[in-house]
């Protein structure tokens, strides 16, 4: 093959962020946004060419050379690793690949913009090479994943791959979750970008400082999971919202909520949001809202654009990667 095209879901965490980090329980789901990757074989031998909406590079060997973008290479170092990776994989050191990304994700504000192009990049290029397997892809996007977060559980890149929804503990690997109801979800945005990894030892060092009040936190958020389990397996989203309320006053607890973040989620409440909360790690980034039906997340969208916030509303996907 010449040309090769895969596209990979964004995530949100319904349940259990942060808490994650020590063994605790999470939920979370990717939702109907991609990232779409084509790959294609060049004769710059040798040269990986990476070009996305908000930046584009080109590889050779060792040396990078920063076309334009902001934050390039933290971007695109990793999706270079990866292609190179697969490149290597296949025997194939000599060849040289043009690699395009397009994006309907927001980035860096906790939707999994970073895993879905990894997973996604993996995939066509493994395609134009021969044959994508979905496990391999999962394990090399989750290898590549530590250039930027070196502690990550790997959950954005699982999700991302293989779809749906997922109830993940570092103990307990993912267990997929069958939502007996349609879920209505709204995505806002804050527009702030966050940097996972500073937030997460942030919580580390509330931790630490305060072990007591820390796993007493720790233990709500393994409640508040349970029993969100039950309010999807029985289709209770009143339950399940008022559970989503629950989860953000423990993220409030962490000092990982914000400003904004606390006001878009007023908003969504406001609106009729069953429930609504940040998603992923916080300090800015995403909120998500539970809506009761299809006109319910309609006006709450309008209610978040009309703060003059990004808004859109989302379902969850089932299909994960797709190829071609
Ligand atoms: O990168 P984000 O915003 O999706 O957040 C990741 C979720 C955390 O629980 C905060 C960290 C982790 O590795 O699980």
């Amino acid at each position: 093959v010449a040309k090769a095209r895969a596209a990979a879901p964004a995530k949100i965490i319904l349940f259990g962020e942060h808490f994650v980090v020590y063994g605790n329980p999470a939920i979370l789901a990717s939702i109907n946004r991609r990232i779409t990757v084509t790959a294609k074989k060049s004769r710059d031998g040798g040269k990986v060419k990476i070009k996305s909406d908000i930046a584009s590079g080109e590889f050779d060997g060792s040396t990078f050379r920063l076309i334009e973008g902001a934050n390039a290479r933290a971007t695109l170092e990793p999706l270079y690793y990866a292609a190179r990776q697969a490149l290597d994989d296949k025997k194939q050191q000599k060849g040289g690949l043009e690699i395009e990304i397009k994006s309907d994700i927001p980035y860096g504000v906790g939707l999994g913009s970073s895993a879905a192009a990894l997973v996604a990049t993996i995939a066509a290029v493994e395609s134009l090479l021969g044959r994508a397997d979905k496990k391999k892809v999962c394990e090399s996007a989750i290898e590549a994943e530590k250039i930027i977060h070196k502690n990550s559980s790997g959950a954005d890149c699982f999700v991302s791959t293989f779809g749906g929804m997922m109830h993940y503990s570092k103990g307990g690997g993912f267990k997929k979750v069958e939502a007996k109801t349609k879920l209505f979800l709204v995505i806002g945005d804050t527009g702030i970008k966050h940097n996972t990894g500073d937030l997460v030892s942030s919580v580390r060092k509330l931790k630490e400082a305060n072990q007591m009040a820390f796993s007493g936190l720790m233990s709500q958020s393994r409640d508040i999971c349970n029993q969100a389990l039950a309010a999807l397996n029985s289709g209770n989203t009143e339950h399940l919202g008022m559970l989503m309320n629950e989860n953000q006053l423990l993220l409030e607890r962490l000092g990982v909520s914000h400003e904004k973040a606390d006001d878009l989620i007023d908003v969504a409440r406001r609106a009729g949001a069953l429930g609504a909360k940040i998603t992923g790690a916080g300090g800015g980034g995403a909120i998500i809202a539970l809506a009761a039906s299809k006109e319910d997340s309609e006006r709450i969208a309008s209610a978040i654009k009309e703060t003059g916030q990004g808004a859109f509303e989302v379902e969850i996907d089932t299909k994960g990667l797709v190829l071609g």
